[in-house]
């Protein structure tokens, strides 16, 4: 049986349709990412999860459970939100207690729960602090404990750490992961960053315009991009493209042949004409012959080096490690293999073989 389910779910607001057709299915326990640009109806699908928006069209089911037309109190979620929502007047021991409060549990259930949800987060020390007493990372944690006080069927995450600083993004981000991993709890979470999505999510659903255009495991969708919006929006720095046109049994840019893997020359003959060719650009080595270029720029990070270069075929990038030799303006030779190449359909942006 599937933990959550969700089918052919659309919404419509004044006369625009945000959400399109959105089917997803999770099993128990899964940790599923929906990722996407701002706008494309993350929160939109994630308020009808959790009840507080009701769809146009479509159904919800929560293990064997019609949630769809359920009061949000009903539906035993949790949700943790962007803006963390505490009550300023209590104390953080009564803000991750309140929910409990309200289900009428007995006081020293509460205050077991309390305990063991405020070690679990190492917010012991904090228990008697006000929310403003508090740091963002910090009410950040008390927003997480309130959610895991309660044991819920499903635990539902909006853009939860976008409001951190770069460095305790990273380390919440770890903590998500270790808690998911210790309490096994069904999750939705909503992202619009790709490390994120690639980092904690089982399954990730990738989103554009109230649409999913790939749903599968960060492996797939990194190493086998559906569409050239999945392609571009997963992988920093981002897939190099190269417009290339059919050109007998294969395919050329400006006049070069373009190597291709079996699989997607046999394909090529149902394309309508011109092609993506894209490379990721840790598929681009520096080597004595190959493509040539010319060095545009130089980015080092430190374990690897991005480098830029202007070739026949227009600007590339390549994601060699450590350190390089070459400076701006040198001449370089860009190799790949035909087994890492990307290859879409112009027309339908959608992947050949
Ligand atoms: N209550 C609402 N009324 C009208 N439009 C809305 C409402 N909620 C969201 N929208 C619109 O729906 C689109 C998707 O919004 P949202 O789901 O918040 O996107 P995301 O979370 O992916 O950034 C946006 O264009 C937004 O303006
Ligand atoms: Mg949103």
């Amino acid at each position: 049986m599937q933990a959550l389910k969700i089918e052919g779910i659309r919404k419509t607001f004044h006369q625009t349709e945000i959400l399109k057709g959105i089917d997803i299915a999770i099993e128990p326990g899964e940790f599923l990412i929906l990722v996407g640009p701002s706008g494309c109806g993350k929160s939109t699908l994630l308020s009808m999860i959790a009840g507080l928006e009701q769809p146009s069209s479509g159904r919800i089911l929560l293990g064997e459970r019609d949630i769809t037309a359920l009061p949000s109190k009903d539906r035993d979620i949790a949700m943790v939100f962007q803006s963390y929502a505490l009550y300023p007047n209590m104390n953080v021991a009564q803000n991750i207690a309140f929910g409990l409060e309200m289900r009428k549990v007995p006081k020293p259930e509460r205050a077991a729960t309390v305990a063991r949800v405020a070690a679990m987060l190492q917010i012991e020390h904090l228990l008697e602090r006000r929310p403003a007493q508090l740091s963002g990372g910090q009410r950040q944690r008390v927003a997480m404990g309130r959610a895991l006080a309660r044991a819920p069927q499903l635990f539902l995450f909006d853009e939860p750490l976008s409001n951190l600083d770069a460095k305790l993004r990273v380390e919440m981000r770890a903590e998500i992961k270790l808690l998911h991993q210790r309490t096994r709890t069904t999750t939705v979470y909503v992202t619009h960053d790709q490390v994120e999505a690639m980092t904690l999510g089982d399954r990730i659903a990738v989103m554009k315009d109230g649409q999913v255009q790939q749903f599968g495991t960060p492996h797939e969708i990194y190493t086998r991009p559906a569409t050239v919006f999945v392609a571009e929006f997963i992988g920093s720095p981002q897939i190099n493209w190269i417009a290339a046109q059919r050109q007998g049994a294969g395919l050329a840019a400006h006049g070069l042949e373009l190597g291709l893997n079996g699989e997607q020359a046999a394909a090529l003959s149902a394309v309508g004409g011109e092609c993506l060719y894209g490379l990721r650009p840790e598929a681009l080595q520096l080597a004595g012959e190959g493509l040539p270029g010319r060095v545009h720029m130089i980015e080092p990070t430190g374990p690897e080096t991005y480098l830029c270069a202007d070739t026949p075929v227009g600007r590339l990038t390549a994601r060699v490690p450590g350190e390089v030799r070459e400076r701006v303006g040198d001449a370089v030779h860009l190799r790949w293999v035909p087994e890492a190449v990307h290859l879409f359909d112009a027309g339908t942006q959608r992947r050949v073989a």
